[in-house]
């Protein structure tokens, strides 16, 4: 059926999109009316209950979102600095309470006290000048630290369009064959949490005997404490641009789609002026440079769903199917978007694409630890007394980062979420056996995942923290598969129990629900949720055991 769908959907592809229109539908009153969805299957002839599906999934389109004005935090990074109280109460004296609403995570973990209004974000003091923010005269003064330790290559200064896009012109005269060993010697592996080969993907896709393929750049950042993607896509925006026009040129693509996250409005748009720019000088369209090529770009905005950072949820988002994930094979290089082979790749592994062809792949290479090459950008939150985006040479030590980029904590800290919320859960006794590499991570038990730091203050209850997590997964599950959809909430429900009333978990039992999300989970929403519950379980026994049966 959801093949059909994507046929069917690529029937008008994207200059006509379904889920794009539903966006514009529900931008007036917060969600999708139901003649609005009628019209809407008339129009792109897929059931009621297709479009129902989709629109009920997602926090900007479902009812529940009718009449919300303002938005505030929900995510890790807000939590634990504690600002979601006040936010809300200051919120609460200009605003009715079902005027107010929640978002996850808008990359201002710097400074937190975040909150969204009319499509903008603000964070730290602002919230104190709600009222000239409500009058429209109000502005964020959002500030972050960016720096580098070792080979800049994600954090230089911009040298102007006309120098960078030389790249382009060089690149367009040498041929795909060619471009695509540099990759390959580059050893360039993806920073979205897997750390695969991106030459291994856009071999498969150049190979495959198709007129229509797609290089989708996933800035779906929905990690909470992650910023990185959003630093690129807002200060380096032409990095990535560059970067998919390249890996276009490889597979033999002609069109770029960039799903940004609805939680970055300010991203969005310095995008799309990113790429008018391109089109003003000619860079994009037919016959690039006179070279033959062609290329385009679609920018869809997402409407506030995590797992569409799932590749293949992702792919089924920008078809306007519900975004379940997919059962590889066939995997996207294969069947990706409208079933065409598509390439989906994170933000920050397009935007070391131009560096390498600049460069030569063995210079890349040179750069970082064992498979690790390269450098990544790290996120530390608002818990350091320099918070702020940080580019290093992969194998730096973490502690480097901690005290030397990021001057040390503000207060006592007890354990680093890294990675995300699927990512280990680091005590903080244990970062100096750490290096920002993929293998360190995984050795010790950890996960690099996005590089995004996110600090526990030693009184934070760490029970409180996974119970976010149980939390934050039974609400972004996707549903496909039993293991995370019942065993989310079930995990949820017990924590809860354990914490409100005279009850304990038994051990077992927790141990198999763990054991059953991590082996029997179709993608690694459910599979990865284990791995810092399992961590705060081995670290931090003397506080949880109280709430466990012996
Ligand atoms: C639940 C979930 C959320 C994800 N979110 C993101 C995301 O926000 N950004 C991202 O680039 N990759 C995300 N991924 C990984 C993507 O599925 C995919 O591996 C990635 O886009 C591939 O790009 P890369 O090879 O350049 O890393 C997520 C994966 C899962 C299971
Ligand atoms: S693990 Fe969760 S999010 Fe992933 S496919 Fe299963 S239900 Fe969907």
């Amino acid at each position: 059926m959801s093949k059909n769908l994507s046929e069917l959907s690529g029937r008008k592809g994207l200059q006509e999109n379904l889920f794009e229109e539903l966006g514009v539908a529900a931008k007036r009153s917060g969600t999708v009316s139901k003649a609005k969805m009628e019209e809407m299957a008339d129009k792109f002839l897929v059931g009621k209950g297709n479009i129902y599906g989709t629109t009920s999934f997602y926090d900007f389109l479902k009812e529940e979102n009718k009449g919300k004005q303002v938005y505030v935090c929900n995510g890790s990074a807000c939590m634990t600095a504690g600002t979601q109280d006040d936010v809300r109460a200051k919120l609460g004296s200009v605003f009715k309470t079902e005027e107010i609403g929640e978002m996850c995570c808008m990359g201002r973990c710097h400074e937190n006290a975040t909150f969204n209004y009319k499509g903008k974000n603000y964070s730290g003091a602002d919230i104190d000048n709600i009222h000239t923010i409500k009058e429209g005269t109000g502005k964020t003064k959002e500030k972050y630290n960016v720096d580098s330790l070792g080979t800049q290559i994600l954090t230089t200064l911009f040298p102007g369009v006309d120098y960078y896009y030389t790249t382009l012109a060089v690149a367009l005269r040498r041929s795909r064959e060619d471009l695509l060993n540099e990759l390959k010697e580059s050893n360039l592996r993806g920073r979205g949490g897997a750390g695969f080969p991106i030459a291994f993907k856009m071999n498969t896709a150049k190979d495959m005997d198709s007129a229509v393929k797609f290089v989708v750049c996933n800035a779906d950042e929905g990690d909470p404490g992650a910023y990185s993607d959003r630093y690129l896509l807002e200060e380096q925006p032409h990095s990535v641009l560059l970067g998919m026009m390249i890996a276009g040129y490889i597979i033999g693509s002609e069109t770029g789609v960039l799903y940004i996250r609805a939680e970055y409005p300010e991203a969005i748009d310095i995008v799309q002026k990113a790429i008018d720019q391109l089109r003003s000088k000619k860079l994009l369209g037919k016959n690039i440079l006179g070279t033959g090529f062609n290329y385009d770009f679609k920018i869809i905005k997402a409407q506030g769903a995590y797992i569409c950072g799932e590749e293949t949820a992702l792919l089924s988002s920008i078809e306007g199917q519900r975004p379940e994930v997919r059962v590889r094979p066939p995997y996207p290089a294969q069947q990706g978007l409208f079933n065409k082979p598509t390439i989906v790749n994170n933000v920050e592994t397009l935007a070391c694409i131009p560096y390498i062809i600049q460069n030569g792949g063995a210079k890349f290479a040179a750069i970082g630890r064992g498979k690790s090459t390269g450098t990544k950008l790290v996120s530390l939150d608002g818990f350091f007394n320099k918070p702020g985006i940080y580019e290093v040479d992969m194998g730096t030590p973490l502690d480097t980062v901690i005290k030397k980029l990021g001057g040390g904590y503000t207060k006592k800290i007890k354990a680093l979420h890294i990675g995300g919320p699927l990512g280990g859960l680091v005590p903080a006794n244990k970062t100096k056996e750490l290096t920002i590499d993929f293998e360190s991570f995984a050795e010790n038990g950890f996960l690099l995942g996005h590089a995004s730091v996110v600090c526990l203050p030693d009184e934070f209850p760490i029970i409180k923290y996974i119970q976010h997590l149980f939390q934050f997964t039974a609400h972004e599950s996707c549903g496909k598969c039993f293991p995370c959809r019942l065993g989310s909430t079930r995990g949820s429900e017990l924590l809860k129990k354990a914490t409100t009333e005279q009850y304990k978990i038994d051990r077992e039992l927790f141990k198999d629900l763990l054991d059953t999300l991590e082996t029997g989970s179709l993608c690694a929403l459910g599979g990865g949720l284990p791995l810092p519950v399992k961590n705060a379980l081995q670290y931090f026994d003397k506080e949880l055991k109280q709430y466990f049966t012996k």
